[in-house]
């Protein structure tokens, strides 16, 4: 069997909440355990430089860029066993966009829902990074022969695009210079609700603080926090279709669930009758045990920023190394002299 070279990025936008550590980052500490025992390659990075495709003020780029990895290596990301760098570290990012700049079509990037979501009505003021972000994520992947990409569902459609980018390159210059990616879209990815409103996502930008559990939050916050989420006044059921109807129910025993790594129904088998009087010290006491260490992990790091670089330059080194191969022979395949 050939190996397996997984890269996914995440943006540096700020601080991990529990969404994120449930939803993807979880998922990834995961995959680089497996794929390190199996000898494959794991690659995660900072994209930074799709940061800038709208207007970040730069100090607080450069503060939640070492923040976020800080938080990823807290979370159990391990660059002992995965690469971990930012892009802007790894020049060949921005240089192999470029190169695929001349592949990638107009109408292709039209088609993207995501620019059109963050574009909104002003696209003729949208940047051009914007636009071609994809590209640039397109990049991200073919520049290492990724085989597996771990990304969001909001994400599929991007890695589409990608493997578009390469067959249409590979074709046109007729050399099979790029693997194709495939998408891993985790089945099991726990989609982690506000607190405030179990119909809206956990989501950094939400306006309240209260609305989400921040992997930098101590225990009596979290307490708080779990105290006064939005619950009703019915006990809990035996059976979680019986949770349709109550979404801020349904994500309690949802998060309760994803921490234990249990079903909805596991987690109701021990809890029906019971009303978020009880239920609620119990997910906080499991909330406590999963973050608790995280915290503490990421404070010590967040405290020493010269060695989060050190870390995240030595992670650059060595995807620049890995990126090499392919970057010279994409300059070759387009008859670029170097
Ligand atoms: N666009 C991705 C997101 O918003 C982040 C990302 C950038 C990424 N480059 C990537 C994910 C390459 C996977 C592979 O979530």
């Amino acid at each position: 069997m050939t190996h397996m070279r997984i890269v996914s990025g995440i943006q540096p936008t700020g601080n991990l909440h529990l969404g994120n550590y449930l939803g993807a980052i979880r998922n990834w500490v995961k995959m680089q355990d497996e794929n390190a025992a199996a000898g494959g390659d794991t690659l995660f990075f900072l994209a930074d430089m799709h940061a800038i495709t709208v207007y970040n003020d730069p100090a607080s780029l450069t503060a939640n860029t070492r923040e976020m990895a800080a938080a990823l290596i807290a979370a159990g990301v391990d660059p002992a066993k995965a690469v971990l760098f930012n892009q802007a570290r790894v020049p060949a990012h921005a240089e192999l966009c470029w190169l695929l700049n001349g592949t990638a079509r107009i109408g292709w990037l039209n088609r993207m829902t995501q620019f059109k979501e963050k574009s909104g009505k002003n696209r003729e003021g949208a940047s051009v990074g914007l636009f071609a972000y994809p590209v640039l994520q397109a990049a991200d992947v073919l520049l290492y022969q990724a085989t597996h990409v771990p990304v969001g569902d909001d994400q599929k459609q991007h890695l589409e695009l990608a493997r578009d980018i390469a067959a249409k390159f590979n074709t046109d210059y007729a050399r099979e210079v790029f693997t194709l990616p495939d998408p891993i879209i985790p089945p099991t990815a726990a989609r982690i609700m506000s607190l405030r409103d179990g119909s809206a996502k956990m989501s950094k930008s939400d306006s309240s603080d209260m609305a989400r559990i921040n992997l930098s939050d101590d225990a009596d916050m979290v307490a708080q926090k779990i105290r006064k989420a939005k619950t009703d006044a019915d006990p809990l059921p035996e059976d979680p279709a019986l949770l349709a109807d109550r979404p801020e129910a349904r994500n309690l025993v949802g998060i309760h669930a994803a921490l234990g790594d249990e079903t909805a129904a596991d987690v109701l088998a021990r809890h029906a009758g019971q009303g978020f009087g009880a239920f609620k010290p119990a997910l906080t006491e499991r909330l406590v045990e999963t973050l608790g260490p995280i915290r503490t992990r990421f404070e010590a790091l967040r405290a020493e920023p010269a060695e989060i670089d050190r870390i995240l330059t030595t992670g650059a080194a060595r995807a620049s190394a890995l990126a090499k191969s392919t970057l010279e022979a994409t300059y070759a395949a387009l008859g670029l002299c170097r």
